[in-house]
């Protein structure tokens, strides 16, 4: 396996709580891996600490090679590992075009306010903006709400839009929290579906933390299952459907038993 995230006995305390501990796992090139496990189990702390957000109590990230650990987030995004965004951070007044444009301008320049994005987008020739926006809505299939306003946009389009945006910043690799979250059951079956071209078409590697468990066991090759911050078990979904300590803690609960 051609390794391209690794994470290395990792942990992150708040105060007297470990949300994380001890946590190694590695994710191969193009393959999607799963994190799942119950609510607070630290799934986004860990995805914190991997992209920057949060500095790492101990423990070790590597990614492509290079040891990330502790990096500002727009360093780690700058190597091609992107965390994609909630629907909250995108501006909501501006359209799914300009919402993209603007990411592609960060990638290049950095994070930068709004109105320095005027100034800055003179050093990017516009046919080139232009073909990237291009790309990234036809991956996403948002052609028909290129010119929508972004507040306006329906909730699963608004997470699409998203991932539109992460995929602006040309990841080798997306670490995805909860995509699934709110989506009806027609937008849960696109997802799955953007998922595998992701990787199958665009040769993306994944780390995807979800609660829909149809998903996750469609389109993870691996999994790992994380409770109160330890990693219990990792395997193919095939192997943890019937591993008896995930299906007591996780899958066996009343709310995941449908999936
Ligand atoms: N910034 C923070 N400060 C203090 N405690 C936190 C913070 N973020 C998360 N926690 C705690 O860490 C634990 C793991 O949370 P989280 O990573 O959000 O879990 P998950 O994403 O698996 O639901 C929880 O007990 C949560 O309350
Ligand atoms: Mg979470």
């Amino acid at each position: 396996m051609n390794v391209l995230l690794e994470v290395k006995c990792l942990a992150k305390h708040f105060g007297g709580l470990a949300a994380v501990k001890d946590l190694s796992f590695s994710v191969g090139k193009g393959q999607i891996m799963g994190l799942i496990g119950p609510n607070g189990a630290g799934k986004t702390t860990a995805f914190n600490t991997i992209s920057g957000v949060l500095p790492p109590t101990k423990g070790q990230v590597r990614f492509a090679g290079a040891d990330i650990t502790g990096q500002r987030p727009s360093a780690i995004v700058a190597q091609g590992l992107v965390r994609t965004f909630q629907s909250t951070t995108t501006y909501a007044d501006e359209t799914v075009e300009k919402n993209i444009e603007h990411a592609l301008l960060s990638r290049i320049q950095g994070s930068v306010p709004q109105r320095l994005m005027q100034r800055r987008s003179h050093l990017l020739p516009r046919d080139q903006v232009a073909a990237e926006v291009d790309r990234v809505i036809a991956i996403v299939g948002m052609q028909a709400w290129r010119h929508t306003v972004a507040g306006t946009l329906a909730y699963g389009l608004q997470k699409k839009l998203g991932i539109a945006i992460g995929l602006a910043a040309r990841p080798s690799m997306l670490l995805m929290d909860e995509p699934a979250a709110g989506l009806n059951h027609e937008e849960c079956n696109e997802l799955t579906r953007l998922l595998r071209l992701l990787r199958d078409e665009h040769g993306m590697t994944i780390l995807l933390v979800e609660h829909h468990m149809a998903i996750v066991m469609e389109v993870c090759e691996r999994i790992v299952v994380l409770v109160h911050g330890e990693k219990i078990a990792e395997g193919t979904p095939e192997e943890l459907r019937v591993n008896p300590a995930v299906v007591e803690a996780y899958l066996g609960a009343p709310e995941y038993a449908h999936a």
